[in-house]
């Protein structure tokens, strides 16, 4: 017997809480099999509802005692939570419950990691710590007693007092449960200060376990920057006397933003040059800042309800990006997040998994904290900003934070603030919000009598519930070349809000060459026939960075597509091409580097499956591997010239120019080691003193087949790091011989450092596996099998985890029917397991279908 079905919720049937709280009181006994919580919590009646209904939600709790007005209750404990009845006016309700934190393998609510207690909330975890109205619109003031004997002892807001066995915190500002935080442990402070604009000094601390206080410079130097940020580019101050930071080895997500507590993978904070790449760098960077920035967007003013999570997160995510690229280089950031972009929330956009960036409906909110939700609803913001102008989206914000501090808000409210600001309309730009998938944009263009015309025409396909879609706006950014490659029109933003649409550019003495969808102005999928000469053109002239790349990006993809569709040779007009662009010294290394990339295997999949070809992913990769080895022939003196010229001789710094040069080097080094055997890797590899030039040597030498000893030394080197050793369990596994990938992650799950119960190890081994799609997508179907059996073991322990990792099998319909048969079979045998989480329930029936 299969259990029910899990029942959505619906954005539809909102209604404001009944009861609000003003303060909560909360001690906590710990104790790793039995910790104690009592609650203290004011209620009092909602004016603008009528029912009195009292229901606080609860998940794995066992309930001591509990009192309204002092007096005990005996509540009725039903599915979810539990009901009582309670006097029709304010009152106080006293609540004791008993939790297991060391048996809390989901790694949501309390828990205990490597010794330390530590909490993750968001989003439904407060209600396994006690009951609560775990909902975002409740907020209220806590303070927090924690009792116990570990060292150091943290919650959120302010230090009350602390002695032998006891720590108070007071949070001034109301917040939802989700923000709360609480970490007990053995740890030590990286420590740092802060003065805010208005003179409130600050005390900062980067909380470890011993040992790891070497690892935390970067990210306080990091804080300090995006704290220093916030008030000069959104006016947004600190607002405690502390902030804290913990890194946490056991972690679902990247990081969480509990207001003054932040708790962060530690993969996501701890760097030190032997250890970390300069990619590990700019993330932890990037983190650091996003998470710190929630304090305004997400914590000040949070969310009213979790489909309006994008409100928080696509805000978020914008601002970081911001940031990182005022720290680093703007163009270089655009095309890597466009590539994630794509990678990721096309892929999803595209798929079984498409959902609006605020959705209508769902199962589990843990299964929403999506490319679509985060990113594409960070290029709503972009594309707002580019439509208002830099000076109204400023004015907008500002507005948005006056009106709505200290509440939960809606999409609607930060519309309205655009809307008051602008005098615009923005109902139509409101479907973002509610349509799925990824809008296609076909272009075509005329030239007569001096007049250039381009002809849009927009169409969304079907998604999952959404059959038709209406028309968006869409923000074009255009810029125009005459044909010496001069720019004959600077960048100009076009508004396409029809199905179809024109736009015409008078006055131009010959044709010009269109630069169109500059710096990715919207999340669509341009198409347009055009020609080789042009996309070298484009590469060669184009004075929109992201064009420029976007131009060698798909002059690389035509020629694989006709690598694998017609067998041709490797694309001469694409060797030319890329070649003189990585000769140029004008351009950033950083730039060369990205444009020396390759369209993934995936996006090559989907390529091909949008041109009716099914894409074999044996094929894909070998064609890759055949234009990779024609591409260092074709390089080879610049790539040896590449690699020597951008060698570093100054001490290691992780900043965008020696991160841009070790990245150009890199690069050449992988054209070499296809034509030296990986003599030059092994020679970096030996010599290398950070883990960016060690990590890439190995790489080369894997791919190269002769890494099995500087695998065996790396592994003998860094086996006492954690973080290290999940990059030593990925690249075996990436890098693999696409029919050795199963059998290597397979190997490598019965390592004796293999440990399903850690987030991070799970994902740097059978996330791995996905990430080698040849691999997983061999033609044995033992990827698909090691996967699913993985899954099924994997989400008794963790379903938060289990789950996201089902988004490996979301492309399977692109596929032969073969390989659906055998994605099938394996989705169906997780379906099939006795127990299954809600969360994995919902994912992988979505995906079925
Ligand atoms: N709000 C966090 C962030 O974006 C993500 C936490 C999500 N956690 C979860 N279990 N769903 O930084
Ligand atoms: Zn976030």
């Amino acid at each position: 017997m299969k259990d029910a079905a899990p029942q959505p919720i619906y954005l539809a049937d909102y209604t404001p809480p009944n009861w609000l709280i003003d303060d909560v009181h909360l001690t906590f006994r710990l104790a790793p099999n039995a910790t104690r919580v009592v609650s203290r919590i004011a209620f009092r009646p909602n004016p603008d509802t009528a029912s009195r209904d009292f229901f606080l939600h609860g998940e794995a709790l066992t309930l001591i005692d509990a009192r309204i007005d002092q007096k005990p209750v005996t509540p009725d404990l039903v599915e979810g939570g539990l009901r009582c009845s309670v006097p029709d006016a304010p009152f106080i309700w006293e609540c004791e419950v008993e939790i297991d934190p060391a048996n809390n393998t989901a790694l949501e609510g309390l828990y205990m990691s490597s010794g330390m207690y530590c909490t993750q909330c968001e989003a439904e975890g407060f209600r396994k710590i006690t009951y609560y109205p775990d909902r975002p619109d409740v907020m209220a003031t806590f303070t927090v007693r924690i009792e116990g004997d570990m060292p150091v002892m943290l919650s959120n807001g302010n230090p009350v007092s602390q002695g032998p066995g006891f720590a108070e915190w007071h949070d001034p500002w109301p917040k939802p449960a989700y923000l709360f935080a609480l970490v007990a442990g053995d740890l030590v402070n990286h420590p740092g200060q802060f003065t805010t604009r208005s003179g409130r000094e600050v005390e900062l601390n980067i909380w470890v376990r011993p040992g790891d206080e070497g690892k935390c410079a970067f990210a306080m130097e990091a804080l300090k920057k995006s704290m220093t940020w916030d008030e000069d580019v959104y006016g947004c101050e600190y607002d405690l006397d502390i902030f804290n930071i913990v890194a946490v080895d056991d972690f679902n997500m990247g990081a969480m933003e509990n207001k003054g507590l932040n708790i962060f993978n530690s993969s996501c904070v701890l760097a030190s040059p032997e250890t970390s790449t300069d990619a590990n760098f700019e993330r932890i960077e990037a983190i650091i800042a996003h998470e710190y920035f929630h304090n305004w967007t997400g914590n000040r003013i949070t969310c009213r309800d979790w489909f309006q999570l994008c409100l928080k997160e696509g805000l978020t995510v914008y601002r970081d990006a911001e940031f990182t690229s005022d720290m680093r280089s703007a163009p270089v950031k655009r095309i890597s997040d466009v590539i994630a972009l794509r990678a990721r929330q096309f892929r999803e956009d595209n798929g079984p998994l498409a959902h609006p960036v605020r959705p209508e409906s769902f199962v589990e909110i843990n299964n929403f904290y999506t490319a679509t939700i985060y990113e594409k609803g960070a290029e709503v913001i972009g594309m707002l900003k580019r439509l208002v102008g830099d000076d109204a989206y400023a004015e907008a914000v500002r507005l948005y934070f006056n009106r709505h501090d200290g509440q939960a808000c809606t999409i609607e409210d930060w519309l309205s603030a655009f809307q008051d600001v602008t005098g615009r309309d923005l109902t139509q730009f409101k479907r973002w919000y509610s349509q799925a998938g990824t809008p296609r944009l076909k272009v075509t263009e005329d030239f007569k009598d001096g007049t250039y015309t381009l002809h849009f025409e927009q169409h969304t396909p079907a998604t999952p519930g959404q059959p038709q879609k209406a028309p968006q706006v869409i923000p074009i950014a255009v810029g125009l070349l005459g044909p010496n490659g001069h720019e004959v029109m600077e960048t100009t933003v076009l508004e396409m809000t029809e199905a179809r649409q024109s736009f015409s550019f008078e006055g131009l003495t010959a044709r010009p060459v269109p630069s169109i969808l500059r710096d990715f102005s919207a999340p669509v999928i341009l198409e347009r026939a055009t020609d080789n000469a042009e996309r070298a053109f484009l590469l060669a002239h184009d004075t929109d960075p992201f064009n420029k790349w976007e131009a060698g990006r798909a002059l690389a993809r035509d020629g694989l597509i006709a690598q694998i569709r017609e067998g041709a040779a490797p694309d001469a007009a694409y060797l030319d091409a890329i070649h003189a662009m990585a000769r140029d010294d004008s351009l950033d290394p950083a730039f060369r580097a990205l444009a020396l990339g390759l369209p993934s295997q995936d996006d090559l999949a989907q390529t091909l499956a949008d041109l009716g070809t099914t894409p074999d992913p044996q094929t894909i990769w070998e064609a890759l591997e055949t234009l990779r080895q024609a591409r260092a022939q074709h390089c080879q003196d610049l790539a040896t010239r590449l690699h020597a010229q951008f060698q570093v001789t100054d001490p290691y710094r992780p900043d965008a120019e020696q991160s841009g040069a070790r990245a150009l080097a890199n690069a050449a080094l992988g054209m070499i080691s296809r034509l030296d055997g990986g003599a030059q890797a092994q020679r970096q590899y030996d010599a290398a003193d950070n883990m960016t030039q060690q990590l890439a040597a190995l790489s080369c030498l894997l791919q190269s087949g002769t890494g099995a000893e500087a695998v065996q030394r790396f592994y003998d080197q860094w086996r006492h790091d954690r973080l290290v050793i999940d990059k030593w369990f990925t690249l075996q596994i990436v890098h693999a011989d696409p029919q050795d990938a199963a059998a290597t992650a397979a190997r490598l799950t019965a390592h004796p450092d293999f440990d399903m119960k850690n987030p991070n190890r799970f994902r740097a081994t059978l996330g791995a596996l996905a990430a080698n799609p040849a691999g997983f997508h061999h033609a044995s179907g033992a990827g698909y099998e090691l996967l699913a059996e993985w899954l099924i073991r994997l989400d008794p322990v963790n379903p938060q985890t289990t789950a996201r990792m089902c988004s490996a099998f979301e492309t399977w319909k692109r596929y032969d029917a073969a390989r659906q048969d055998m994605i099938a079979g394996q989705l169906d045998r997780i379906l099939d397991t006795p127990g299954l989480s809600r969360d994995t329930t919902e994912m992988v029936s979505r995906i079925r279908g």
